[in-house]
């Protein structure tokens, strides 16, 4: 048996030992039967931040598995341990950096764990202070040499790609990495098959990396680097084999897929798209593959009956900047793409929006959920928003509280202005209190609870599809998680063979119901019969 305990990592850090696991004691013929992979390390991924964050945590455990690693069940458990960091808010960063100490003391039971750092904490930029934040860290991967992690860990099997050339490129006064290389390495996990994927029933698939917008407010693009599109046939033929495979619904991903193949050479099949970028700089988009062709293509993907391969397809997430009505005429018309856009308004009111460097009005921005409304009847809207950033005035936050009871949102995500350093908003006053930034989250928070309260008691009494997509453990607290409310009474009962189950409908309400646990993964029509501020609770529609 070769040992494979991994190595010491990195320059400056002290050697240690081989693996503490304890040895498999030499037995006469039985140390034939055991595998190698024992001495493999079990790896654990620790995946925070966005739905990019996932999708790249899949192909690393991938890459670790085609290695030959186990996974762990746990961080107390594993040997090398993967953090896949969110650097969005200070908060998302503390999270990590407070779980140093815990790492450091399991470093010390296991001198053999390793601990690399990567995600978008990891910037070409900050490396100078990355050990200092992240004492229990051996190894520090940027985003962009992901692919490089069963290497650099000395893992590299016949499969895993080796060191690629580093590129940089200049964004105002930092230098970031680019995306090159991802493109090029999800091709090959994916034709080899090492994508880990996180469930049987959703899938996710990364069209575009990186970042090619401004927001004053927004780290993503010194982590991300800029935008890269991946090649529109190697979209779709991932697409195929996820439908090949039975998957019922894939979620195409980017910071901004809607700027999706402005990157892309042009080519006379895609003859028919113009660049019709109704706000902001123009974007040079004809003749190049742009999202909506590669909504219509997916959609496209048949079973032999003539149904959509892919029964239900999203797309996240949208800037507003970039919804064309070629866009909106795709959502209209596939009848996969699900009727649901999440759109990130950030403020309503445009003083505000011009120092976020957002590049539409409240105004347009109105008129696009106009647009979206009359081509998608009950199109489902979602958004992201900002409470508190640098100079926003009460009058200024009235105005967004005005822009979410005019639009009348599915769900809101929001958040307090948290300045990242390096941005250029980190260089204008952060001159709202944290305490008023947490008074207006709460009051934001209170208005859109009661508008999601009434628009999902619109479904009350109306059959709805959903997927499956979760068994959900009994109840065990006072407060109904079902809804989000006070239970009305004592906890339904659960017939003999039924269990808790959710999912989504099309429109990405979350549904609750009862039912057989074969249900799981299926799409079914569920009755609604009641419902709260976030989700719905329904019955199986005979
Ligand atoms: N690309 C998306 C868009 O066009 O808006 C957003 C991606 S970002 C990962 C998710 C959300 O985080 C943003 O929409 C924004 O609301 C929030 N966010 C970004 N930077 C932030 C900051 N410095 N403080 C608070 N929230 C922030
Ligand atoms: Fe950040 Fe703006 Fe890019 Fe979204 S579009 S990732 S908010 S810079
Ligand atoms: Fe966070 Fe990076 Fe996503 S900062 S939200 S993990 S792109």
């Amino acid at each position: 048996m070769t040992s494979r305990a991994l190595p010491v990592l990195d320059a400056g850090m002290a050697p240690r030992p081989a693996s503490s696991r304890p040895a498999v004691r030499a037995v006469e013929g039985l140390s034939e039967f055991v595998t190698d992979d024992l001495a493999l390390p079990r790896f654990h991924v620790w995946t925070l931040g966005c739905q990019m964050n996932h999708s790249d945590s899949e192909e690393m455990a991938g890459a670790l598995a085609a290695a030959g690693c186990a996974e762990a069940p746990g961080v107390e458990s594993a040997d090398l341990v993967v953090i896949n960091s969110c650097a969005i808010r200070e908060a998302a960063e503390q999270k990590v950096i407070g779980r140093m100490g815990v790492l450091q003391r399991l470093k010390d039971a296991n001198p053999a764990l390793r601990v690399v750092l990567t995600g978008c904490s990891v910037r070409a930029d900050n490396a100078g202070q990355l050990r200092r934040r992240y004492p229990a860290v051996d190894l520090f991967l940027r985003p962009d040499e992901e692919p490089e992690l069963v290497a650099r860990l000395g893992l590299a099997g016949a499969t895993a790609p080796g060191a690629m050339a580093e590129t940089f490129q200049r964004l105002g006064r930092s230098i970031t990495a680019t995306a090159d290389r991802l493109p090029v390495t999800r091709a090959a996990s994916v034709g080899e098959g090492r994508v880990a994927r996180g469930s049987a029933i959703h899938a996710w698939l990364p069209i575009i990396y990186g970042c090619d917008k401004s927001c004053t407010y927004c780290i993503v693009p010194f982590s991300r680097g800029p935008e890269r599109s991946r090649p529109f046939d190697e979209v779709v033929a991932e697409a195929r084999r996820l439908g090949a495979a039975g998957y019922q619904e894939v979620t195409l991903l980017g910071q901004n897929v809607n700027s999706y193949g402005h990157d892309l050479p042009a080519q006379a099949r895609f003859g028919d798209v113009r660049s019709e970028r109704t706000l902001g700089r123009h974007l040079a988009i004809d003749g190049r593959p742009d999202i909506a062709a590669l909504l219509r293509a997916i959609d496209g993907l048949r079973t032999a009956d003539g149904a959509p391969a892919i029964p239900r397809l999203r797309f996240v997430t949208s800037h507003p900047w970039d919804l064309t009505d070629r866009l909106i005429a795709a959502i209209a018309e596939c009848p996969s793409v699900c009727e649901h856009l999440h759109l990130p308004v950030q403020a309503g009111d445009d003083t505000v929006l011009r120092r976020m460097g957002r590049q539409y009005s409240a105004d347009s921005y109105l008129g696009l959920i106009t647009r979206l409304r009359v081509a998608v009847p009950g199109i489902s809207l979602t958004t992201d928003v900002i409470v508190g950033f640098c100079g926003e005035t009460v009058d200024q936050f009235e105005r967004t509280l005005e822009l979410l009871r005019t639009v009348r949102y599915d769900q809101v995500f929001a958040a307090a202005f948290s300045p990242r350093p390096g941005t250029p908003a980190a260089r204008l006053p952060d001159d709202v209190p944290a305490a008023e930034k947490r008074r207006r989250l709460n009051e934001l928070l209170a208005v859109q609870e009661a508008i999601g309260l009434e628009r999902n008691q619109a479904w009350v009494g109306r059959t709805t599809e959903v997927l499956v997509e979760q068994i959900r453990p009994p109840r065990s607290h006072d407060h109904d998680p079902e809804t989000g409310t006070e239970p009305a009474g004592s906890p339904r009962p659960l017939a003999d063979d039924h269990v808790r189950l959710s999912g989504r409908n099309r429109e990405h309400r979350l549904v609750h119901l009862d039912g057989a646990s074969t249900l799981l993964g299926g799409r079914v029509q569920v009755r609604v019969d009641r419902a709260g501020p976030y989700a719905l609770v329904g019955s199986l529609a005979v």
